[in-house]
């Protein structure tokens, strides 16, 4: 049995426009970096954290990588000595699953480091549990997409029931990253509890629109549902030059662009590496003018999600 592993997880982007709390992609790039280690005395320890500005606790059962290590181990009534080293690539809520991240690569690592064999929708309520901790709700929308890659649709959550749609080839994603944090507790306090019939109604015929354009590699049918009329109306109001930033990436050439998560990150679809640069470009170039930095993210879709290295 090996002694350690290092494992990479992905970010990704949740609600994709209409599916809130229901959908969401895993991307290639940033990620997270996990590394886990057999130790002679029993117990789970969190030994290093980088990348985190030491806004992390390194109280296991406080982390989000901590947590799922503790609960899958008692989950399989075994109690070895585990060290966790946890390497953040990417900022803390920016609205690109940081959180999910770091929980799903390590119950993966875990499972990987024991041989457990437990497949990804035994591993997922472990990957869960880190993300509540980091939320304070239960929401998969993260966690399912970097646990499977690709685009995932939570079809329910009683029981959980995960739905892999197929990805067209050439779909590019840009993130841009505005260099403020937003808590996803915070931005979901502020949405509303009671949704007009009206909107719900416009809101699932994108979202059905939405996974009949993927199934179809109809980048029209992609481009007209990616709208969002229920929660975009409110949480744009905490992100600087958002509709600005959304028009540049429009008039850029995408498909869609709305808000990742619970932001502050913005993504924009595309149908080509080129296209993408030149969304990434117009974004900031609107940021800038309001002296806020950022960071700018091209990727294609992850569909591996995590991975040893
Ligand atoms: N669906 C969740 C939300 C994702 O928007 O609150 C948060 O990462």
């Amino acid at each position: 049995m090996r002694k350690d592993i290092k494992v990479f997880a992905p970010a990704s982007v949740s609600n994709i426009a209409c599916g809130f709390d229901i959908m969401g992609f895993a991307i290639d790039e940033p990620g997270d970096e996990i590394i886990l280690r057999q130790k002679e005395t029993s117990g789970v320890t969190i030994t290093k954290i980088t990348g985190d500005n030491g806004k992390l606790p390194l109280e296991a059962c406080k982390n989000t990588a901590g947590a799922p290590v503790i609960a899958l181990l008692k989950h399989l009534g075994i109690n070895p000595g585990i060290e966790i080293e946890i390497h953040k690539k990417m900022p803390l809520g920016s609205g690109l699953g940081s959180s999910a991240a770091s929980a799903v690569a390590a119950a993966f690592a875990l499972n990987e480091l024991l041989d457990a064999k437990l497949t990804k929708e035994e591993l997922l309520p472990f990957a869960i549990e880190g993300e509540k901790i980091a939320s304070g709700a239960v929401h998969a929308d993260n966690v399912a997409p970097c646990l499977w890659g690709g685009f995932i649709l939570i079809r329910g959550y009683e029981p959980i029931d995960i739905v892999e749609i197929p990805v067209p080839d050439n779909l590019y994603c840009t993130i841009i990253h505005p260099e403020i944090e937003i808590q996803t507790k915070e931005a979901r306090k502020i949405l509303p509890k009671e949704v007009p019939l009206k909107d719900a109604i416009t809101q699932w015929g994108n979202t059905a629109g939405l996974v009949a354009g993927l199934m179809k590699s109809d980048f029209n049918l992609i481009s007209r549902s990616l709208k969002d009329v229920i929660v975009e109306p409110v949480r744009s109001a905490l992100i600087p030059s958002y509709y600005k930033m959304k028009d540049a990436a429009l008039s850029s050439g995408a498909l869609g662009c709305n808000i990742s998560g619970s932001g502050p990150s913005l993504f924009a679809l595309s149908t080509s590496y080129e296209i993408s640069e030149r969304i990434g470009r117009a974004m900031q170039g609107v940021l800038e003018q309001t002296g806020l930095p950022s960071q700018v993210y091209i990727s294609k879709i992850n569909k591996q999600g995590p991975r040893i290295i």
